[in-house]
């Protein structure tokens, strides 16, 4: 019998608990992986294709290994195990082994005693290669003459590696019964997620024919299992052990086993610890990046604005090989008709192999790009028929009871009105309007707008990988009365540990500085799934809160034998309680376990129960547009969320204020250029994030905490929900300002010259 998981009074729950890693971070103490020194430890780096598609006709590395320091190098054919990347489906080789279908491919690799030795030396390699044709853009790849990308393998039908769908009710008839149809068609480019940290990885050898893997990582046992299939061991011999991460935001999901299976090939041939870590430039041009697409879509209303049908087609580069993109495009589906009530839904989204660098996961995880395309399509239909913006939203938003696009009922927790309406509020909605008319009448050099966007998230693997919704966490009970607590999931500076640690302290009913987690090890805990998808504080909480209470039901038959009868009194005289069951030999670990609630989706038809929850949020945020320059700035940012029950409100009002800089620098700044495969913005001068000059002085972050009963404390996920609307609400504050719509990424000053230029 579960114990309720809303406490009556909740004490460190709820609590601005500062974050643990925050000193040792601002300090410079933490320890990154590249910071990590193992005795005879060598220096790894990657021989790298420098053209797009491509026979190997000749590798030599004989100018390689005559460089005075080099002690190991490895090719394609001395994989003990498989020549593969795990992640989804096997396609992707560790090292080339006959054919390049990327620049930036590893082909081989070299360790040396120094880093720069490694590099020089991957530099004299001599490859020899047979042009084979390339393609780099999907809809092109998709042609039947086309050149071919994706191994038969892989995929069926060319360089198709993806068709999802989501219908719902008559597609046909839902346009009969619209009043207006809008159409429209959106494209948006790579989006870097610039971690100031780059990728990398220590493999040391262990005793016993082992593997430890240190890195930047947010899934070890993705590495795990990855490394463990390179080197044709069991997976008890890899140990995967994460060190402090400077940013992740998804590209650290699939990368990491990839590197983790180079630096593991070379420890495994020289039998020394070798670290491999990332220049910035090798890590922009060769890592993960978001999907760029082209969205096309036709949306339908009555006259007052319901919605009644949604058609949207999508084509989302995914690069040479897999990767996650089936799972990025899976959430792309599902969240492309947005969180309104819509009753016929046709949604077809495209993952295409191109010769370009793999695409991958990153914050939003393919939604962001089809909520750009659907928040502006919102908007033509309200300019169209004359509704608010915000009205036209409050109409459709969703409201339990509710089946969305997919045809979920909704019966919990759904917090979306109350966001909308309190965004509105704090920004004084229809005053600013006014406001903006007023001063755009009066201002020839500038022009104002006012944007929103409103979002719905499905929290967790959902219904594309039920198989990874779980995860596991073993507390630890020491004989003085500390805690400690381990789990599988990582902190990547989204302040998952203080939380955690939040909730342990919580369910144990002790105070927050007795509480420890301790560093993440894949040996620790069983495998826990990913750290993705907005789960952690959900999933890796529920299993925190089991463990605690099977500890605690220890722990207060002791306490009762003590006759310490209350829980301020277990509280007060934990020490004492250890102590004794230390003394009488009592266990004193407890593993708990958590899994997903089970979701219902129907793969062929695109329907049914895509998540077991979600969260909500509504952005609004106001621009000024200098019609001479184009440049845009955004002078004033709202974001109302709805994440259930928040467990640290400064961690989490952290997370918002992150999402909306990295949405501004998606929305307005940053642009990756690549020509024929090659990136060639491959620095932070030419690709530009925002700095703190972009982000405005005037930033309102809420909470509506619509608790959600099966989470931890009421709570659901947060982390990706802030960048995915914060874009689309500057988007719209794009188009409103210069009265045309903005259907391209970046809303550069030549871009938005060019929208200016119409009129
Ligand atoms: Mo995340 S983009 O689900 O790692």
């Amino acid at each position: 019998m579960q114990e309720p998981l809303i406490a009556s009074a909740p004490i460190v729950v709820g609590q601005e608990v500062v974050r643990f890693d925050a000193e040792d971070k601002a300090r410079g103490k933490a320890k990154f992986a590249d910071d990590l020194i193992f005795s005879s430890m060598l220096y790894g780096s990657v021989i790298r294709s420098t053209r797009p598609h491509a026979r190997l006709k000749r590798v030599d590395l004989s100018p390689v290994t005559s460089h005075p320091n080099v002690l190991c190098t490895v090719t394609a054919d001395e994989i003990p195990g498989e020549n593969v990347v795990h992640v989804i489906y096997d396609d992707q080789p560790v090292l080339a082994a006959e054919i390049v279908r990327y620049i930036g491919e590893p082909i081989a690799l070299v360790a040396a005693a120094d880093r720069r030795s490694a590099q020089e030396a991957a530099c004299r390699a001599t490859i020899e290669y047979v042009d084979q044709p390339a393609v780099f853009e999907p809809r092109i790849a998709l042609a039947p003459e086309a050149p071919r990308v994706a191994q038969p393998a892989v995929s069926e039908n060319g360089n198709l590696f993806n068709h999802m769908r989501v219908r719902k009710g008559e597609i046909d008839r839902g346009f009969a019964e619209a009043d207006v149809v809008v159409e429209g068609e959106y494209h948006v480019g790579y989006h870097e997620h610039v971690y100031l940290e780059t990728q990398g990885m220590i493999a040391v050898p262990e005793e016993g024919g082992g593997i430890a893997l240190y890195g930047s990582l947010q899934c070890p046992f993705y590495v795990q299992a990855a490394v463990a299939q390179v080197l044709g061991l069991p997976l008890a011999k890899v140990r995967v052990i994460a060190t402090a991460i400077g940013g992740a935001f998804g590209g650290k999901e699939d990368v990491p086993s990839q590197i983790g299976a180079l630096a593991a090939l070379l420890a495994w041939k020289s039998n020394r610890p070798v670290k491999l870590v990332y220049e910035r430039k090798e890590d922009i041009t060769t890592t993960s990046k978001r999907h760029p697409a082209t969205l096309i879509c036709r949306t339908g209303a009555k006259r007052d604005g319901i919605l009644t049908a949604v058609e949207m087609e999508f084509f989302y580069n995914a690069g040479a090989y897999q990767t996650l993109s089936s799972a990025v495009l899976w959430r792309a589906i599902v969240h492309a008709a947005g969180p309104y009530r819509v009753p016929h839904v046709k949604v077809d989204g495209y993952s295409v192999a191109t010769n370009t660098v793999p695409c991958g996961a990153f914050r939003g995880f393919g939604s962001p790009q089809v909520i750009f395309a659907q928040e502006s399509q919102i908007d033509r239909l309200a300019d169209q028929l004359k509704i608010d913006r915000v009205e036209i939203r409050k109409r459709n938003a969703l409201v339990i009871g509710d089946k969305t696009a997919t045809g979920q009922r909704l019966h919990e927790s759904v917090g979306l009105q109350t966001t909308i309406k309190r965004a509105v509020d704090l920004v004084k909605w229809s005053d600013r309007l006014a406001a903006i008319r007023k001063s755009n009448s009066s201002h020839h050099a500038k022009r104002r707008g006012i944007g929103i966007s409103t979002v719905m998230y499905g929290v967790g693997m959902g219904g594309k990988a039920p198989m990874l919704e779980k995860a596991g966490a073993y507390i630890k009970l020491e004989p003085d009365g500390s805690i400690s607590v381990a789990v599988g999931n990582t902190e990547m500076g989204q302040g998952a540990m203080t939380v955690l640690a939040q909730i342990a302290a919580e369910t144990m009913k002790v105070a927050i500085d007795r509480v420890q987690l301790v560093p993440v090890d894949s040996s620790r805990v069983p495998d826990s799934g990913p750290t993705v998808a907005s789960r952690t504080t959900t999933i890796a909480g529920l299993a925190i809160i089991d463990a605690g209470q099977r500890l605690r039901r220890r722990i207060s038959a002791v306490a009762g034998e003590l006759n310490i009868n209350t829980e301020e009194g277990i509280t007060a005289r934990i020490n004492e309680i250890a102590r004794h069951m230390w003394m009488e030999n009592i266990n004193m670990g407890a593993l708990g376990w958590a899994e997903g609630k089970p979701v219902d989706w129907q793969m062929e038809e695109g329907y049914g129960n895509a998540y077991f929850v979600y969260s909500y949020a509504t952005h609004i945020a106001e621009v000024e547009v200098d019609l001479i320059t184009g440049a845009t700035s955004v002078e004033r940012f709202i974001a109302v969320h709805d994440s259930g029950k928040i467990i640290n409100p400064q961690t989490a009002a952290g997370q918002v204020e992150g999402g909306i800089a990295q949405g501004i620098g998606y929305v307005l700044t940053e642009e990756m250029i690549s020509r024929e495969g090659k990136i060639l913005t491959d620095g932070l001068t030419a690709y530009r994030i925002p700095t703190i000059a972009d982000i405005p002085q005037a930033v309102v972050v809420e909470f509506v905490e619509d608790p959600y009963p099966a989470g931890p404390f009421g709570a659901k996920g947060l982390g990706e929900v802030p960048l995915m609307a914060s874009h689309a609400a500057v988007a719209n504050a794009i188009s409103h300002a210069v009265g045309r719509r903005l259907d391209h990424y970046p809303a550069s000053p030549e871009r938005v010259k060019e929208l200016l230029s119409y009129q």
